[in-house]
């Protein structure tokens, strides 16, 4: 019996990667979609809202991410801290590399630490020569991510939803191309009660890896904003635990870990030069400019922003969607 030949690997490629392309488009066709904040369209993609080029991105990350047994990935709903996470995993992780009086993050951006897979999933080939254990940042809700991956130990942080709403408001608003009209806080405020904003419903991520973290607690620390925010040096601690390199006694001595608070503070990552000016890039079409990522910094902002009904609404919101989960973001405000 005659059989085709195979394809060389990397045609294989091409051709999966085609198909992935084709599948892609087939989505867009075919999902439900909704105005988007920075985009003109979200779609529903089993559950969750992504833009266009994070669809795609999910898709690749199914096909190409290869895991391996030591890899730690940082996951968040977009605008919960993400970028301070960054910089303290990194600065944990890596404290024997450098000096505080000289370090990496003196001149590069928290972002340019580890990979955001969301939109540089696609090569993937840079991420072989990482050495372990490596770092990855998603914002993808737990239950798009391929197995391969939840198998994974993650950090997880998460935000109250009135300073989440507001912070990605803003910051969307800036990324908003100008053909589109802006988004008001009204129209942004009803989206985001709905669910609908890239990468939501925020409450239905949250929940994704708080359910997780309650079944292997092991494998998923669960952190709160405003939780680094009050206590940052307890955080740092628990962070060195948990990536395997716990504090020595005579790193304690030495003040390490008010060191790496320090360094990735709100206030000195921002008034770095390295931080104030430029673009941030991620991938090959997302740029940012590098300020953006560090606006306040504060707990409780959205009370300059939300009226008392607005709050009531997403308070009751919070408080219907984690009955019973054990899960409360209201004790932090
Ligand atoms: P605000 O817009 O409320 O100021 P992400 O990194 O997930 O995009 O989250 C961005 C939010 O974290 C922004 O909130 C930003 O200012 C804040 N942020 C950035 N770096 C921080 C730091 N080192 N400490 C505390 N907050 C920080």
């Amino acid at each position: 019996m005659s059989s085709f030949p195979s394809l060389p690997e990397s045609e294989q490629q091409d051709a999966e990667y085609n198909n992935i392309c084709n599948n892609h488009k087939h989505l867009l066709e075919t999902l439900p979609k909704a105005n988007g904040w920075k985009n003109r369209h979200l779609y529903n993609y089993n559950g969750f809202w992504l833009s266009p080029l994070v669809l795609k991105t999910n898709l690749l990350l199914h096909t190409y991410f290869k895991s391996h047994p030591t890899d730690i990935f940082l996951a968040s709903f977009m605008k919960s801290g993400t970028t301070w996470l960054k910089a303290l995993m990194f600065s944990t992780l890596n404290r024997h590399h450098y000096t505080f009086s000289d370090h990496y993050l003196h001149k590069h951006g928290p972002q340019s630490t580890f990979p955001l897979l969301d939109v540089e999933s696609y090569p993937i080939s840079d991420f072989t020569t990482f050495s372990p254990p490596r770092l990855f940042a998603t914002h993808f809700a737990r239950s798009l991510l391929p197995s391969c991956i939840t198998s994974g130990k993650f950090v997880y942080v998460c935000r109250n939803p009135k300073d989440v709403l507001i912070s990605k408001w803003l910051f969307m608003s800036k990324l908003r191309p100008k053909d589109i009209p802006p988004l008001s806080l009204d129209e942004a405020f009803e989206l985001f009660s709905l669910g609908v904003s890239e990468f939501g419903p925020f409450w239905e991520h949250v929940l994704s890896y708080w359910r997780a973290s309650l079944e292997s607690p092991k494998k998923i620390l669960f952190l709160k904003y405003e939780e680094v925010k009050k206590q940052p040096e307890v955080v740092v601690r628990k962070l060195a635990t948990f990536l395997g390199k716990p504090l020595t006694a005579e790193e304690e001595e030495k003040g390490v870990v008010g060191e790496i608070v320090k360094l990735c503070s709100f206030e000195s990552l921002r008034n770095l030069e390295v931080n104030k000016n430029g673009m941030e890039k991620f991938g090959k079409v997302v740029e940012i400019e590098k300020r953006d990522f560090f606006r306040k910094g504060e707990i409780g902002d959205w009370k300059n922003y939300l009226s008392d009904e607005m709050k009531e609404r997403i308070d009751g919101i919070t408080d219907d969607k984690f009955r019973g989960s054990g899960l409360s973001l209201r004790e932090m405000i």
